[in-house]
C-alpha cells in the first residue's frame, strides 16, 4: 500500500500544503477587505473632494459678497481682505501709504504723456494696487469721470456675472444659461459706464473681484467666468487646431491656476465700437496680436485702431497689461509654473495647506513664492530679479526716448507742410513702434515674466522709431530744399 494518505512520509508536506492553502485564503480574504476598504475610502475622498468643506452658510452663483464666503473659508477671506494693504518694491507699484492713491506713471516716465497724446490715458494713468481697490479706482479715475467710457469696463473690475445673467435672462428667457450670460455681457457692455455701474449697484452685486469669480460655489473647484476670456481662449485654441475648447471642461488644474488670472490680466479691446474682446485669434505674441488688429475691420469698414495720435495724426493702438500673454513666452510659463505658484503660494496654517489669497508682488513673499523651487538665499533672489528689472528699465527708457524723437521729427515734417500721402508710411512705422513699446510698458512685471522676449520687442520698437524719425527728417529736408514743388495743405 503506497497510498499517499497513509504514507507517513507524505503527511508532513500535506499539512504544510494545507497550512499554505489556509494562509492564502486568509491573505486573499484579508486583501479583499483591504481593497474593499480602500475603495470605500477612495469613494469617501472623492465625495470629500466634491464637497470637502464644513459649511456654515450656503453660497451660490449669486453670492458675490466675499464676507459671506468668508464665514466658510475664513483663512482665504482673511488673505483677500489684506489686498488693501499697500506694498512697495523697487518697481512694483502701489500707494505710498494707506488711503493714498498710487502715483501717476508719467511722473517717473514723462514720455508716456507724449505716447498717449489725445487719449484718456494721457490725463490719468496710475500704478496699480491691490484687488480690493479695483472698482473704487475705476470709479475715481479721470478716465471715467471726464471721458465717456463703455459698460465693458466692469468686465474686469467688478463681480459682474450675476448682472450679465439677469440681463441676459430678461432678453432671452428660454436661452441656455451660458448664452444668457453672453447676451447680458454684450448688452451691459454697450451701455455708458455710469449707467452700467448704476445697474450693478441696483442689482446688489457691487463688489470688486470676488470668490464666485474664480470658484464654483458647490465644489470650490477653480473655474473661469469672464465671457471675454472664455471667448478669447476658445479662439486661441481654435487657431492651434483644438475645436470648441471650453476651459472649464478641458483645462488641467495647473492651467486653471493661471487662467483665473488671465480673465483680466490681458490685452483687450473694450469698445465702444464693438463688444469687448481678447485679440488672440492668431496667437499671443506681440506681432500675432498686431496682425489680428491690422486685419480687423470695424462695422464702418475702417481698419482697427484705438485713437488718433494728437500730435501726428497716426491711427495707433493702445496696449493693456498683457501679463498672461507675456508670461506665456517666458521660462516659467513654458515650465508650467502658474501665476498662482508665485502670486498665491501655499502656506501652512496648522495642519492645513492654504493658498495665500493676499494676491501681491511675490517679492514681498519670497520665501513661499520662490524658495520652494529655488534653493538660494532671499537676498540673492532679489538681486537676480532686480538685475533683470534694472536692465529692462534702462532699455524701456531708451525706447521711450526714441519714441519722443520720432514724434518730434514727424511733427516737424508736418509743420513743413508734409502731405498725408507723404506721411502715410511714416505713420505706419509709428503705429508699430508705439504698439511694441506700449505692450512692454503696460506689462506689470518690469521685465521679469519674460526678460528675453520683452528685450526683443523693445529692440524692435527702438529700430522702428528710429526708422520713422530718419524718414521724417529726410522728408522735411526734401520739402525745405524743393520750395517750388506743389504741396497740398498740411493735415491740420
Ligand atoms: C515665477 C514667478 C511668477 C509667475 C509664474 C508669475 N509672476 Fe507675476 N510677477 C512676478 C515677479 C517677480 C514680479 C515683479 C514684482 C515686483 O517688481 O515687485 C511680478 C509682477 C506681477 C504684477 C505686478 C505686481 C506689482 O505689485 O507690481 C502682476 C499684475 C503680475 N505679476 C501678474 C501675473 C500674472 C497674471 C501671472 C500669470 C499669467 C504671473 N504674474 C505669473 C513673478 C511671477
Ligand atoms: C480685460 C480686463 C479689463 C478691462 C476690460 C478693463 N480693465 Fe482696468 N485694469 C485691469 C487690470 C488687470 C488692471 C491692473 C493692472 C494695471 O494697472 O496695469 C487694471 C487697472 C485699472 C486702473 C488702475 C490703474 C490705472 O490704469 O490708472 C484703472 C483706473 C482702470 N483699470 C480703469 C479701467 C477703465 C476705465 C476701463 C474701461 C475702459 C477698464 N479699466 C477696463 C483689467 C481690465
Ligand atoms: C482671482 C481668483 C481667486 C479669487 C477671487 C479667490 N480665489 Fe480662492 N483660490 C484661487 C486659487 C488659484 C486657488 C488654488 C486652487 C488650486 O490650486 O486648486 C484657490 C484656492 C482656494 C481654496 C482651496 C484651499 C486653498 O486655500 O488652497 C479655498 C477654500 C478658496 N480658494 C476660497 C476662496 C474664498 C473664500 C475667496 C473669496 C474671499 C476666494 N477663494 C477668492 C483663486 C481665487
Ligand atoms: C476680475 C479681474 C481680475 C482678476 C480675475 C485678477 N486680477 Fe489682479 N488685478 C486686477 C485689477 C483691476 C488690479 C488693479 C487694481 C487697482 O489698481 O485698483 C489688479 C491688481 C493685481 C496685482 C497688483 C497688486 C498690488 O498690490 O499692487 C497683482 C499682483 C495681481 N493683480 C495679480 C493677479 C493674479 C495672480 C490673479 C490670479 C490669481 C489675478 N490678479 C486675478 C484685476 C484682476
Ligand atoms: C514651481 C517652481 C518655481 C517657482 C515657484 C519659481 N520658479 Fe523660477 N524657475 C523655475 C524653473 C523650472 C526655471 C527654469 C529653469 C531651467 O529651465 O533651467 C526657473 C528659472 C528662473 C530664473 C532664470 C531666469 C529665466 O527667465 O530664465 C529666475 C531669475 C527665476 N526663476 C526666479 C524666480 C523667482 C524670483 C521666483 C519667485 C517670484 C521664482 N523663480 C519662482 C521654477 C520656479
Amino acid at each position: 500500500m503506497t497510498s499517499e494518505t497513509t504514507n507517513p512520509q507524505n503527511s508532513q508536506p500535506r499539512r504544510i500544503r494545507l497550512a499554505w492553502l489556509i494562509a492564502i485564503i486568509i491573505a486573499v480574504a484579508g486583501s479583499t477587505t483591504v481593497v474593499a476598504g480602500l475603495l470605500v475610502n477612495i469613494f469617501q475622498r472623492k465625495q470629500e473632494a466634491k464637497n470637502p468643506y464644513l459649511r456654515f452658510v450656503d453660497v451660490t452663483n449669486d453670492t458675490t459678497d466675499p464676507a459671506e464666503w468668508g464665514k466658510n473659508w475664513p483663512r482665504e477671506y482673511d488673505g483677500y481682505l489684506r489686498t488693501v494693504v499697500p506694498t512697495r518694491t523697487k518697481y512694483g507699484g502701489g500707494a505710498p501709504s494707506e488711503g493714498m492713491l498710487p502715483p501717476e506713471k508719467a511722473e517717473k516716465n514723462p514720455w508716456l504723456s507724449r505716447m498717449f497724446a489725445g487719449y484718456a490715458f494721457a490725463i490719468d494713468y496710475r500704478d496699480r494696487r491691490g484687488h480690493a481697490f479695483m472698482l473704487a479706482d475705476q470709479e475715481n479715475t479721470k478716465r471715467t469721470k471726464e471721458r465717456k467710457q463703455p459698460g465693458s469696463c466692469l468686465h474686469c473690475h467688478a463681480s459682474v456675472i450675476p448682472l450679465y445673467r439677469q440681463t441676459g435672462f430678461e432678453l432671452a428667457p428660454t436661452a441656455p444659461p451660458a448664452e444668457q450670460i453672453q447676451k447680458g455681457f454684450v448688452a451691459i457692455g454697450k451701455l455708458d459706464y455710469w449707467e452700467a455701474n448704476a445697474r450693478l449697484e441696483k442689482s446688489g452685486h457691487k463688489h470688486p473681484v470676488s470668490c464666485v469669480d474664480c470658484h464654483d460655489p458647490k465644489s470650490m473647484q477653480l473655474r473661469v467666468t469672464r465671457p471675454g476670456f472664455i471667448n478669447g481662449i476658445k479662439a486661441l485654441k481654435a487657431h492651434e487646431g483644438v475645436a470648441d475648447y471650453d476651459p472649464n471642461r478641458d483645462a488641467t488644474r495647473q492651467e486653471m491656476r493661471s487662467f483665473v488670472c488671465g480673465q483680466c490680466h490681458v490685452e483687450y479691446y473694450c469698445g465702444p465700437k464693438t463688444t469687448l474682446f481678447f485679440p488672440w485669434n492668431k496667437g499671443l505674441k506681440v506681432e500675432e496680436i498686431e496682425s489680428y488688429y491690422d486685419g480687423y475691420k470695424f462695422d464702418d469698414g475702417h481698419r482697427f485702431y484705438d485713437w488718433k495720435h494728437e500730435e501726428t495724426g497716426a491711427e495707433v493702438l493702445k496696449a493693456q497689461h498683457p501679463e498672461f500673454e507675456v508670461w506665456n513666452q517666458g521660462t516659467h510659463g513654458k515650465a508650467g509654473v502658474a501665476c498662482a505658484d508665485c502670486h498665491m503660494p501655499y502656506m501652512r496654517e496648522g495642519a492645513l495647506k492654504v493658498s495665500d489669497h493676499w494676491v501681491r508682488s511675490p517679492l514681498t513673499n519670497i520665501n513661499r513664492a520662490c524658495q520652494q523651487c529655488h534653493h538660494y538665499s532671499e537676498n540673492e533672489i532679489v538681486q537676480r530679479v532686480e538685475t533683470i528689472q534694472d536692465r529692462h528699465y534702462a532699455l524701456l527708457t531708451r525706447a521711450g526716448g526714441a519714441l519722443v524723437d520720432m514724434i518730434d521729427a514727424i511733427k516737424a515734417a508736418k509743420n513743413a507742410s508734409a502731405s498725408e500721402a507723404q506721411l502715410a508710411s511714416i505713420l505706419e512705422l509709428q503705429r508699430k513702434a508705439q504698439w511694441r513699446l506700449d505692450f512692454v510698458a503696460a506689462e506689470n512685471s518690469m521685465g521679469f515674466h519674460a526678460p528675453q522676449e520683452l528685450a526683443r520687442i523693445l529692440g524692435e520698437s527702438i529700430d522702428l522709431s528710429r526708422q520713422a524719425q530718419l524718414a521724417a527728417v529726410s522728408l522735411k529736408v526734401t520739402l525745405a530744399t524743393a520750395p517750388t514743388a506743389a504741396k497740398p495743405a498740411a493735415a491740420n
